[in-house]
């Protein structure tokens, strides 16, 4: 949002899709954006882990940052198949996203859970994106407020920093539907976690960046974009095609 001195940030997320061959995607996202966009914004991709190695190579020397789409909150151990924080930051990783809805709702992630994955993300040098996001239920009771404002308490590590910790509000019934909250719905949303941003980390509150995300696509991405305390994108279905993508971050062209 312009005017916040909060930089913005698109990250695709790409979940569990993509092999060698998606390369040529991250080779079209870095040749399609401009010098120009590039000093306004970050740009991140976080494929499977399988490709982080191959893409943080594919951008290098770009700015375009490569993350992790979830860690095990410890870091080393008998923890099969897990990935800790160091492993992602040892092979180039810069963000990994914490607590994505998917994770909470296919393994029965928890707060707490979040909060140590987190602090993980934290230990490691990682830039941990927490999310946060109500069902469709909780909306219509009238909850959305209180459970992201509770999820965001519990999650975000004491003492969070712009350069550790990055918000994305994903109401969870947006999620791959093709449906978005209202502007309205979202300016309300980011102002409470704002305000609750305040309260728990202070003065640096006003730095760290709260992404919205859920079905954000190069014909709504303006106009999302431009609410206020909305600092940038968490993109999943648009950030397979590299045209879909490139189009998203030109919404800050
Ligand atoms: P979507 O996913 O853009 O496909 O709705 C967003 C996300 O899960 O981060």
């Amino acid at each position: 949002m312009a005017g916040s001195g909060r930089r913005p940030l698109v990250a695709g997320n790409w979940k569990m899709n993509g092999t060698r061959a998606s390369l040529a995607t991250v080779e079209g996202i870095r040749d399609g954006l401009s010098p120009a966009l590039l000093e306004k914004i970050d740009v991140l991709i976080c494929p499977p882990a399988t490709l982080i190695s191959s893409c943080v190579a594919a951008t290098y020397g770009s700015p375009i940052a490569i993350g992790g789409q979830n860690l095990h909150a410890r870091p080393s151990g008998a923890f099969t198949g897990s990935i800790s924080a160091e492993m992602l930051a040892d092979l180039g990783a810069k963000y990994v996203i914490v607590g994505h809805s998917e994770r909470r709702a296919y393994h029965h992630e928890t707060d707490d859970g979040v909060h140590a994955k987190a602090l993980g993300a934290r230990r490691a040098g990682l830039c941990g994106i927490i999310c946060v996001g109500e069902t469709m239920e909780e909306r219509e009771q009238g909850r959305a407020l209180s459970i992201v404002r509770a999820q965001l308490a519990i999650g975000i590590p004491k003492g969070a920093t712009a350069q550790d910790t990055v918000i994305a509000y994903e109401p969870v019934w947006a999620i791959g539907s093709g449906r978005t909250p209202t502007p309205a719905e979202i300016a309300e949303v980011h102002a409470s976690l704002r305000e609750m941003l305040d309260k728990l980390v202070g003065e640096e509150a006003a730095k760290i960046r709260i992404l919205y995300g859920g079905s954000v696509k190069p014909g709504n991405a303006r106009e999302l974009m431009a609410v206020e305390n909305v600092d940038g994108a968490l993109v999943g279905g648009a950030s397979l095609v590299a045209e879909d993508f490139l189009g998203i971050c030109n919404a800050y062209a």
